[in-house]
C-alpha cells in the first residue's frame, strides 16, 4: 500500500477540506440544533462530484478511487458529520451496489442521476425486530406476474426522509432463510410506500432518518437488483464498502475534535500557564494524534483493497471498529481538555462526541465488526 497520496487524492483532500471549513463547519452547529437537512450543501457536493466519487464517469460519477472517497469522507465529516453520512449512504450503500449488480438499463435509470447527485438514494435493511440479525427480516416481496408486491417496514433509514429511491431488502422465499432474500429498487412515489416522521437523534442531526412502510407496494419486476435470493450477499458485500465510509466519517469527527482541543490547549491558561504546557494535556494530545493516524492507515488499507477488487470484509470491519471506537475516545478526551466548556454548546466538541457515537452502531455495531474479524482470524 502506498501511503503517499496521488496528485488526484491530494486535490480531493484540499478541495474537500476547503469546502468543509468554509461551507460546512460554520453551519454545522445550527444544522445540529435545528435538525436541518443541508440541501444547498448537498447540491454543492454534487457539483464537486462527491455524490458518486468512485463511480465511473460513464455512469454519472467522478471516476476516482476508494482511497479518494475515504479521504473525502474524512474531510467532509470534519466539517459536518451529518453531511458526511448523507454523502456516504448515497455513495457506498446506494450507488456502489447499483454499479456492481445493476443491469445497464437499471444503471441508466437508477445510478446516473444519483451518482450525479441530482437524486438521493438510501439503503433499507434494518427493521424494528431485525438489526444485527439482518437475515431475520420480516418484510416480504411476492411475485405477481410482472410485479413484486412488498409488505413490511424498515426503520432507522438514513436519507429515508429525502430519498428518491430506496434499495430495499425483502424475503422472496422465507423457507430459504438468508438465501431467500432479494434486493429491490423502490421509487419513493410508488403506491403503497409511506414514511414515518424523521427520527429525533442524539447526533448527526443534519442527516435525516425515519421508518418506512410498504403496504401492498407494487413495483415492476425489472426493479429487482440481482437475482432472486442474491439479496443477503448484496447487502453484506455492500456493507463491506459502506464500513469504509463510516470509518472515514469517524476519523473526520475525531480529527475535528482533536484540532479544536489542540487550539484550546494552546490558548487556555490555568495555574498561570497555557494548559498545553502540562504533561497531562500533552499526553492526551499525543494519544489522540497516534490513534487518529492509526485509524487512517486502517481506513486507507481497506479502501486500497477495495480498489484492487480483493475481498476486504475483515479489513473494512477492522477499520470501522477501530476508527469508531477511537472517535468516541478522542472526542471524549477533547471534552476533557475543554473542561466545563466542553460540556456546553458554545463549543463544538460536545457535538463531535454525540456525532461519534453512532459510528459504533450503524452499518454494523462494534460487536458485529468483531464477529466478522474473528471469523476471518479463526479461519486460518
Ligand atoms: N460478502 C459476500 N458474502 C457474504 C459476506 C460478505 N461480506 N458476508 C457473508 N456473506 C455470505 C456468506 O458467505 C454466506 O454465504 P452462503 O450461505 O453461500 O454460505 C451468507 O452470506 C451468510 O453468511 P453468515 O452465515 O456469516 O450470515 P449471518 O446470518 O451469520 O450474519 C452477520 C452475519 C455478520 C452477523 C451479518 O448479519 C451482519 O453483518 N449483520 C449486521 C447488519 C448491519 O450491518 N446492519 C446495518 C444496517 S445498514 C445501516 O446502518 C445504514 C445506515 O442507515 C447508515
Amino acid at each position: 500500500m502506498d501511503i503517499q497520496l496521488t496528485e488526484e487524492q491530494r486535490q480531493v483532500r484540499d478541495l474537500c477540506r476547503e469546502f468543509a471549513q468554509k461551507e460546512l463547519a460554520p453551519n454545522a452547529r445550527r444544522w445540529d440544533a435545528d435538525h436541518v437537512f443541508p440541501r444547498e450543501a448537498v447540491r454543492q457536493l454534487a457539483e464537486m462530484g462527491l455524490m458518486g466519487v468512485a463511480i465511473p464517469p460513464e455512469w454519472g460519477g467522478a471516476g476516482m478511487d476508494n482511497v479518494a472517497y475515504a479521504i473525502a469522507m474524512e474531510e467532509i465529516s470534519a466539517g459536518c458529520a451529518g453531511t458526511g453520512v448523507i454523502m456516504s449512504v448515497n455513495n457506498s450503500l446506494y450507488c456502489d451496489p447499483l454499479l456492481k449488480y445493476g443491469t445497464d438499463a437499471q444503471k441508466k435509470e437508477f445510478l446516473v442521476p444519483f451518482a450525479k447527485g441530482e437524486r438521493l438514494g438510501c439503503f433499507a435493511l434494518t427493521e424494528p425486530m431485525s438489526g444485527s440479525d439482518a437475515a431475520e427480516m420480516r418484510t416480504v416481496a411476492a411475485r405477481r406476474g410482472d410485479e413484486y408486491v412488498l409488505d413490511g417496514s424498515k426503520n432507522f433509514i438514513t436519507n429515508g426522509p429525502q430519498a428518491d429511491v430506496l434499495l430495499v431488502f425483502a424475503m422472496t422465499d422465507k423457507a430459504k432463510k438468508h438465501k431467500g432474500i432479494s434486493a429491490f429498487l423502490v421509487p419513493s412515489d410508488a403506491k403503497g410506500f409511506t414514511r414515518g416522521k424523521p427520527d429525533e437523534k442524539v447526533g448527526i442531526r443534519a442527516s435525516g432518518s425515519c421508518s418506512v412502510f410498504f403496504e401492498g407496494c407494487a413495483i415492476p419486476a425489472r426493479f429487482r437488483l440481482g437475482e432472486e435470493g442474491d439479496g443477503f450477499k448484496i447487502a453484506m458485500a455492500t456493507l463491506d464498502g459502506g464500513r469504509i465510509g463510516v470509518a472515514g466519517q469517524a476519523l473526520g469527527i475525531a480529527r475535528a475534535a482533536f484540532d479544536e482541543a489542540r487550539a484550546y490547549a494552546k490558548e487556555r491558561k490555568a495555574f498561570g500557564q497555557v494548559i498545553s504546557s502540562f504533561q497531562a494535556i500533552q499526553f492526551m494530545l499525543a494519544d489522540m494524534a497516534t490513534e487518529i493516524d492509526a485509524a487512517r492507515l486502517l481506513v486507507w488499507r481497506a479502501a486500497t483493497l477495495k480498489d484492487r477488487g480483493v475481498r476486504h470484509s475483515a479489513e473494512s470491519a477492522m477499520a470501522k471498529l477501530y476508527a469508531s471506537e477511537m472517535s468516541e475516545r478522542v472526542t471524549s478526551k477533547a471534552i476533557q481538555i475543554h473542561g466545563g466548556y466542553g460540556y456546553v454548546k458554545e463549543y463544538d466538541v460536545e457535538r463531535h462526541w454525540r456525532d461519534s457515537r453512532i459510528t459504533e452502531i450503524y452499518e454494523g455495531t462494534s460487536e458485529i465488526q468483531r464477529i466478522v474479524i474473528s471469523a476471518a482470524v479463526l479461519k486460518d
